[in-house]
């Protein structure tokens, strides 16, 4: 079809590249069933010349669009995901987050002072990163009077939907209804109490991740929810802001490696996208180095990318590839298993948009192990404000790329923290109280006494 909008949908594959209308729901190409990106005219967006631009967006709280605008940490940059007019941004404050020059943890992992920064994004409403990408598909969702909105999830993004859900109307004024899906047992507690907590109708499948997400994918179809999974664009085009933010701690200055944990890969994918754009508007004069993190137990792309050759270029040779060792893993009763239940993830629904993103970030796939994921979250815990499992994963993966000498000691790091610390409590109380042999390196373990001022006294002077 023929886009006269400045802003359409655009399948991600080259040799396909079909375009569909903002508004029409659909998260597959009719074409090719490929992904499908959001996509700009430029010419036709007035985007600033320099990102200092940004600098002067106040952060007073108004009660217009444009002070509640510029207040969120996503819509401060809307000339950058120009989809939606002012008056229709949906937001709840999302996207205040940190940049913390950790040089402390930098000096336990070999990191030049001043070189590594973690990019704290459990600081959000919900504590997880999602909320970035949720407040760009509730506006959508709300551009297109939606009510019922669905996730399949591992937990974070069915606490953060739940929380948009419970707070925003549809255009028309109706309760937005949550519905989520996740896999029975498989959810931290912190995860679980805010979806329930937030009064979405939460679905616990008797299955994993993958299972939730064919399931509401096909649920989608039959029965006319919207979905709010990665897999929908607009949630992306809102992801790309927490590399916006980064910038901004940097002082607009591009680092040399972002490091993120894959799961469903949708920040890898935002990622790549912020950056080929901010070249593409030459807001950037170069892009970052991305390295994408996956648990061992959970390793898809990391087998795909490392043992598979699988590559963005190669379509079909790619598509092969995967389906391959799809019918290898279930043939072989091969599920995704790690502690890092965040990216428990079999089947990543972002795969090709991550694959792209690994090309044009000149990218590497890393995997680490659960005991170094729960030793370098420790590590993030004791010197910095903490996070859940998953994202601890950039850490661990840093400390593999430095020791192989892919990163190097004088290189400006940027690790994206995912999740809050307070998202899996019980991960972190067993790994500090566990009694795992040799007890594990980084462990606090608490120390018991009677009710005895001596007996403190004297522990605590001992
Ligand atoms: N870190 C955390 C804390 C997450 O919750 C997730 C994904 C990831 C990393 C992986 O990010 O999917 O963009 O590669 N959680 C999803 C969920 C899948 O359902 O909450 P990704």
């Amino acid at each position: 079809m023929s886009i006269t909008e400045p802003a359409y949908q655009q399948c991600v594959m080259p040799g396909c590249a079909a375009t569909f209308a903002l508004d029409d729901v659909i998260f597959r190409c009719r074409q090719c069933g490929a992904l499908l990106d959001v996509r700009y005219d430029w010419n036709r967006v007035e985007v600033p010349s320099s990102l200092r631009a940004f600098d002067t967006r106040s952060t007073a709280v108004g009660h217009d669009p444009e002070s509640r605008a510029n207040a969120s940490g996503v819509w401060r940059f809307r000339e950058l995901l120009p989809f939606a007019p002012l008056e229709d941004l949906v937001t709840i404050g999302e996207g205040k987050t940190v940049l913390q020059q950790a040089d402390q943890l930098a000096a336990q992992i070999g990191v030049d002072a001043g070189r590594l920064h973690l990019q704290y994004e459990g600081l959000n409403p919900s504590g997880s990163f999602k909320d970035n990408g949720m407040a760009a598909a509730f506006t959508q969702a709300r551009r297109l009077d939606r009510r019922r909105v669905a996730c399949a999830s591992t937990g974070n993004t069915s606490a953060s939907m739940a929380l948009y859900a419970g707070v925003t109307t549809t255009k028309s004024g109706r309760p937005m209804e949550g519905i989520v899906f996740v896999g029975g047992g498989k959810i931290a507690y912190g995860k679980l109490a805010q979806a329930l907590d937030y009064g979405a109708r939460t679905v616990q499948i008797k299955g994993d991740f993958d299972d939730c997400m064919r399931l509401v994918q096909q649920s989608a179809d039959r029965i006319n929810l919207y979905l709010m999974n990665s897999v929908n664009p607009f949630r992306l085009e809102g992801q790309k802001t927490i590399m916006y933010r980064v910038l901004e701690g940097l002082g607009w200055e591009v680092p040399d490696w972002i490091v993120v944990p894959g799961g469903n890969l949708g920040n890898s994918s935002a990622f790549g996208k912020a950056f080929a754009e901010l070249k593409e508007l030459g807001l950037v004069d170069r892009i970052p180095r991305l390295a994408i993190i996956n648990a061992v137990g959970a390793n898809t792309l990391y087998q795909l990318f490392n043992d598979r050759g699988v590559r963005f270029d190669c379509k079909c040779k790619g598509q092969k590839a995967v389906a391959d060792h799809y019918r290898h893993m279930a043939e072989e009763g091969i599920t995704a298993k790690t502690v890092a239940s965040a990216i428990e993830i079999g089947r990543p629904v972002n795969l090709s948009k991550a694959l792209r993103s690994l090309k044009m970030m000149d990218g590497v796939v890393r995997q680490v192990s659960d005991e170094a994921i729960l030793d370098a979250k420790a590590l993030i815990g004791r010197y910095g404000f903490g996070c859940e499992p998953a994202s601890a994963a950039s850490i661990a993966g840093l400390q593999v790329l430095l020791r192989e000498k892919t990163i190097s000691p004088s290189d400006r790091v940027v690790c994206v923290l995912t999740g809050h610390a307070l998202k899996d409590p019980g991960v972190t109380v067993a790994y500090h109280t566990g009694d795992r042999l040799p007890a594990a390196a980084n462990a606090n373990p608490p120390i018991t006494a009677n009710a005895d001022i001596e007996e403190i006294v004297a522990l605590l002077e001992g």
